[in-house]
């Protein structure tokens, strides 16, 4: 068995409530023991024991990995020119959709997984070490299974979410389209997913339709998650709330009630800044949702239609200037909160037992995360213990 001992981190974010320096576990001039993939141990580096080797980082902050809770990672085609005129005007609707998922039926296995490996690459380059991706692209049964089946082969957080927008070729016959989601699709899916999701929206699929969706996917034994309420406040969030979601996603419009019955729930609302950006809309109130005492996580929604960023830590730069959480409060949203929102709890901290998922700053504190907002501030990552950049 082999040991790496990081030593010399200035400013070490573990989440872990067992050291209470500041609210995010902040330990200083710490050390970290990492053993087969795992985090062994965390203290003050003048304790640490000897390890087979050892890396001094020199003052550097030590962050938990960001966790990715909500990307769609498996298309073809790029829409700058929708970008192009929405910022000469043009309101965002989800019919842009429809745009991607022709590109991608047309593509070749190769070329989808080609596209994922290029968009993973720059979310581990950008610090992110655990990635959820949906599919939603492909809208056929073939396609779909093909899109999840390529995403398995990246990750185990896969997401089937045939019902993202009702197909062109079925557009007169919505509720056909939801029974082939519910039906024959979920079947060839469900081996290469973990969670079912639905676009509960205006322009993609209503309170009941969701509904039916996520059952069928629960039946079956997904897991559920939505994006809801990024178009108007419509009952996603509730609805979401009620089946026991891990998370719902967008949360840009939301009513008093939508507060209410996240803070009294398990469900974590997933902010995706990066949308709202490149949407030109209003940003999600996050201080109401922690004020209610809601959990919240930031995600990517990495997408070549409404935010086409894979970096965590402009989303986190993002929340901060324009959500005002304060850069601990979205720090943690951008690694504990996307693990809750995972359901995941070997991810997103630095407790010992974690996995060993490490990004290092070339910054004394995570402050600079959005105090120095477009620099590439990650000098190193460690995934499961092995340097990943
Ligand atoms: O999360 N809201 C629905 N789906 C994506 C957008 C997909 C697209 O425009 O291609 C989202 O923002
Ligand atoms: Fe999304």
């Amino acid at each position: 068995m082999t040991s790496l001992v990081i030593t010399g981190i200035g400013l070490l974010v573990t989440n872990d409530a067992e050291f209470e320096t500041g609210p995010l576990g902040e330990l200083i001039d710490a050390a970290v023991v990492v053993e087969r993939g795992r985090v062994a141990w965390v203290g003050p580096a003048r304790a640490a024991p000897a390890g087979d080797t050892a890396v001094d980082v020199d003052g550097a902050c030590v962050l938990p990995g960001f966790v990715d809770s909500h990307s769609h990672l498996v298309f073809d085609s790029d829409r700058a020119g929708e970008f192009d005129a929405r910022m000469a005007g043009r309101p965002y609707t989800a019919g842009g959709i429809a745009t991607t998922v022709a590109a991608t039926r047309a593509a070749p296995d190769e070329r989808l997984a080609a596209n994922v490996a290029r968009l993973m690459g720059e979310m581990v380059r950008a610090g992110t070490t655990t990635m959820e991706v949906k599919s939603g692209y492909g809208l056929t049964v073939a396609d779909e299974a093909r899109t999840l089946r390529l995403a398995r082969g990246f990750t185990p957080e896969t997401t089937f979410l045939g019902a993202h927008v009702v197909p062109p070729e079925l557009s007169e016959r919505p509720d056909d389209y939801v029974d082939l989601v519910c039906g024959p699709m979920l079947a060839a899916c469900a081996p290469y997913a973990r969670w079912i999701d639905v676009f509960c929206d205006r322009g993609a699929f209503d309170v009941d339709q969701s509904r039916a969706v996520l059952e069928a996917g629960i039946a079956v034994g997904l897991l559920p998650r939505l994006h809801a309420n990024q178009l108007e406040a419509g009952g996603g969030v509730r609805l979401g709330v009620e089946l026991g979601a891990a998370s719902v996603d967008h949360c840009t419009h939301l009513n008093p009630a939508d507060v209410t019955a996240l803070a009294g729930s398990d469900t974590v609302a997933t902010l995706l800044p990066g949308a709202e950006f490149s949407t030109r809309a209003p940003y999600p109130d996050a201080r109401r949702l922690l004020d209610a005492g809601v959990t919240v996580a930031l995600a990517t929604d990495c997408n070549p239609g409404s935010s086409y960023t894979t970096s965590m830590p402009f989303c986190i730069a993002l929340a901060v200037r324009e959500m005002h959480m304060t850069p601990a409060e979205a720090l943690w949203a951008a690694t504990a909160g996307g693990a809750r929102a995972l359901r995941r709890d070997d991810v997103g901290h630095l407790g010992v037992g974690a996995r060993a998922d490490l990004t290092l700053l070339r910054a004394p504190s995570y402050v600079h995360l959005a105090y120095r907002p477009g620099v590439d501030l990650v000098g190193a990552v460690w995934r499961s213990g092995r340097q990943a950049r």
